[in-house]
C-alpha cells in the first residue's frame, strides 16, 4: 500500500532483528530510504542484504551501540551524509533480561535503562536538528504493553516502557512547533529473537513471563522451557510458513499503527501527536 512515504529517509535502531527488522522492511517496501543499526555486524549486514533483495532498495547498515553517545552521533551523521537527510526515526533497540524483582541485578537494570531510555533520548536529540532543517519529521518510540500492565518477570520492561511513554509526550509537546510528530507504539507480545513471545507468552514488553535479549531463565510454565526460534524479516510480518494466521494479525495491527504515526504534516499526509497506540 502506497502511503506517500517514498523518498523519505528513515533510521531504525535495533533494525537487524525482530520488530526493528520488520519495520525496516515495511518502510523499504513503501519506497523509504532506510538506515538500520545494531551492535552485531553479521546480522545487520544480512538484514540489509535481505531487504535489498526483497525490495530492490539499498539499506544502509551502520554498526552502533545505543549505550555510546559517540556511536549514536556517528550513526546519525553517517545516515544524513549517505542518504541526504533524516525524516523518520524509529527508536526500537532493546537489550534486557528477565527476572523477578529480587533476582534482577543492578547491571541488568542499568543496561536496560541505558539502551532503551537513554538510547531513545540520545537518538532523538541527534536526529531532531536534521528534521528541523528538513521542515519536519516523525519519531516513533517503540514501547511495550508492560508500560501499563505489570509482569512479575518483566519489571524493568514496565519501567522502561512507561518512561518511553512519558518521554514521548514531553518531546511531542516540545517539537510540535517544528512540525515533528512524536508517538509511541506499545506492541503486544510479538514473536521475535529477543521477545520470543510466541514461545513464552512474554516478550520484551509483554505482560506475564520473561522478556529479553540474549538468554535468561527457561519459562517456568512451559514444557519446552520457552525455547527460542529465530526467523527472518518476514516472519515478524506474519509471512512465515505455518504461522500465517497468528502473525498476519500482528502485522496488520502493528504496521497500521506505525503507518498512522508516520502520516500527516508538511511533506507527510495525516495524524496525531504525543499519543500511545497499543494492541
Ligand atoms: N517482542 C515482543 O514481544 C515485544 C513486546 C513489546 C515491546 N517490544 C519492544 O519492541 C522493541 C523490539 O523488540 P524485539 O523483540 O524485536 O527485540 P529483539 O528481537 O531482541 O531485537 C533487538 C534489536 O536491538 C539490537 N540491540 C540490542 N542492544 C543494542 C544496543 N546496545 N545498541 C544497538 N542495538 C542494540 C539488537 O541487535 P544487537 O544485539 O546485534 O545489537 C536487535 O537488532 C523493543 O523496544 C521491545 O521492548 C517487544
Amino acid at each position: 500500500m502506497d502511503v506517500g512515504l517514498a523518498g523519505k529517509v528513515a533510521l531504525v535502531t535495533g533494525g537487524s532483528k525482530g520488530i526493528g527488522q520488520a519495520t525496516a522492511l515495511a518502510l523499504a517496501r513503501e519506497g523509504v530510504q532506510v538506515a538500520i543499526c545494531a551492535r552485531g555486524v553479521e546480522a545487520l549486514q544480512q538484514t540489509a542484504n535481505d531487504i535489498q533483495a526483497k525490495t530492490g532498495h539499498k539499506v544502509l547498515a551502520v554498526r552502533a551501540d545505543m549505550t555510546s553517545l559517540e556511536d549514536i552521533q556517528r550513526l546519525v551523521a553517517t545516515t544524513v551524509q549517505e542518504l541526504g537527510g533524516l525524516d523518520i526515526l524509529v527508536n526500537n533497540a532493546v537489550n534486557s533480561i528477565p527476572g523477578t524483582f529480587l533476582e534482577l541485578p543492578d547491571e541488568a537494570w542499568v543496561n536496560h535503562i541505558n539502551v532503551k531510555i537513554l538510547g531513545y533520548v540520545r537518538c532523538a536529540r541527534e536526529a531532531i536538528p536534521h528534521m528541523i532543517r528538513r521542515g519536519g519529521g516523525r519519531i516513533i518510540n517503540i514501547g511495550g504493553m508492560a508500560a501499563r500492565q505489570v509482569g512479575h518477570l518483566t519489571n524493568s520492561n514496565g519501567v522502561t516502557n512507561a518512561a518511553v511513554a512519558n518521554i514521548t509526550k514531553n518531546l511531542a509537546d516540545q517539537v510540535a512547533p517544528h512540525h515533528i510528530l512524536v508517538n509511541c507504539i506499545h506492541p503486544g507480545t510479538t514473536r521475535t529473537p529477543g521477545g520470543d513471545s510466541g514461545a513464552t507468552g512474554a516478550g520484551h514488553g509483554g505482560q506475564s513471563g520473561r522478556g529479553g535479549t540474549g538468554g535468561g531463565p527457561a519459562h517456568p510454565h512451559r514444557p519446552d522451557g520457552g525455547a527460542r526460534r529465530h526467523r527472518g524479516p518476514d516472519s515478524v510480518l506474519g509471512l512465515g510458513p505455518g504461522e500465517r494466521h497468528h502473525r498476519a494479525g500482528d502485522r496488520r495491527r502493528w504496521w497500521r499503527r506505525t503507518r498512522h504515526c508516520l502520516l500527516n504534516g508538511p511533506g507527510f499526509s495525516s495524524s496525531g501527536n504525543g499519543g500511545h497506540s497499543h494492541d
